[in-house]
C-alpha cells in the first residue's frame, strides 16, 4: 500500500480520538506510564498540544507550537524499548480506528519522529560535554550576523573551521541546534535556547537546525 493510494478518510475529530485513546493505553502501562505522570502537569493542555502536533503532521495545520526534540532530550532515561513499546501502543490504537488513510500516515510518521528524538537523545546523553565557555586571555572582534535556516550557508552545514588563532563563541537563541565534530572525539551536542559552545581554533564541526530558529557567533582571538 502506498500513501498516495489512500485518500484521507479522516478529520480532527479522528485525530483527538487516536490522541485521546492512545495516551489513555500509555498512563495505564507499566513502563511508559510512570514517566508521563512524572513530567505532565496538565493533561488536558497536553492532549491539545498533541491533537495540535498531530493534526499539523496529518493534516497540514499550523497550530502546533512546542519543541519535542527538546522536551524528550531533557526526559531522564528513555531507551530504545520504550520508543519501541511507545510504537506498539500507538500501532494498535490506529488499528482500532477503522480508518486506514489515517493508520497509514500516522504508523509511518511515528516510526521516522521516533527514530529522529531516539537518535537526537543518543547523541546528547553519550556525549562527552563540549566546552560552553572561553580560556581567558581573548578578546572579541567581531561577530557572525544571525543565522536561521533560510539565511545559513551551506559551508556551515558541512565540515569547516575557523582560521588559526580565531575562537568562536556559538549561542543558540531560538530552536534547537546540533553542532557535531568533524574530527576526534567526533562528539556532537543538541542545542537549545540560551546554550553555548565554545570553537577552538581550525577545529572542524558543522551545524544543523534540528528544530527552526537562530544562533550567532562571537569570534575572538588572543590578546597580545
Ligand atoms: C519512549 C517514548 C516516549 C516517551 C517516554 C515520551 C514522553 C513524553 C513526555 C513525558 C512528554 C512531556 C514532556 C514535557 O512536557 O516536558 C512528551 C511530550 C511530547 N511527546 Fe513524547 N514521548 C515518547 C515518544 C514520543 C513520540 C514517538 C512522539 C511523536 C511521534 C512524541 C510526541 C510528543 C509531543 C509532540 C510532545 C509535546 C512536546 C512539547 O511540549 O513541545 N513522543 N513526551
Amino acid at each position: 500500500m502506498t500513501d498516495s493510494s489512500l485518500q484521507a478518510d479522516y478529520t480532527e475529530t479522528d485525530i483527538r480520538q487516536l490522541v485521546t485513546q492512545f495516551y489513555a493505553q500509555v498512563r495505564q502501562d507499566g513502563q511508559l506510564g510512570p514517566i508521563f505522570e512524572q513530567n505532565v502537569q496538565n493533561w488536558d493542555e497536553h492532549l491539545d498540544m498533541l491533537c495540535d502536533f498531530w493534526s499539523a503532521i496529518l493534516l497540514g495545520t499550523r497550530r502546533f507550537k512546542g519543541a519535542p526534540i527538546a522536551r524528550h532530550a531533557a526526559l531522564p532515561e528513555l531507551s530504545w524499548p520504550l520508543f519501541e513499546r511507545w510504537l506498539e501502543i500507538f500501532n494498535q490504537t490506529t488499528a482500532t480506528l477503522g480508518k486506514p488513510a489515517l493508520q497509514y500516515k500516522a504508523d509511518a510518521m511515528a516510526d521516522r519522529i521516533a527514530a529522529k528524538l531516539w537518535q537526537t537523545y543518543q547523541a546528547q546523553s553519550s556525549q562527552t560535554r563540549l566546552p560552553d565557555t572561553l580560556p581567558p586571555g581573548l578578546e572579541r572582534y567581531s561577530q557572525s550576523p544571525v543565522f536561521t535556516p533560510d539565511n545559513l550557508p551551506d559551508a556551515l552545514r558541512r565540515a569547516h573551521n575557523t582560521k588559526s588563532g580565531t575562537w568562536g563563541l556559538l549561542r543558540v537563541q531560538t530552536g534547537v541546534l546540533r553542532f557535531a565534530l568533524d574530527q576526534e572525539p567526533f562528539t556532537e551536542v543538541v542545542l537549545t535556547a540560551g546554550q553555548c559552545v565554545a570553537i577552538e581554533p581550525q577545529v572542524l564541526h558543522h551545524v544543523e537546525f534540528e528544530l527552526p530558529g537562530s544562533f550567532q557567533i562571537e569570534f575572538f582571538k588572543q590578546v597580545r
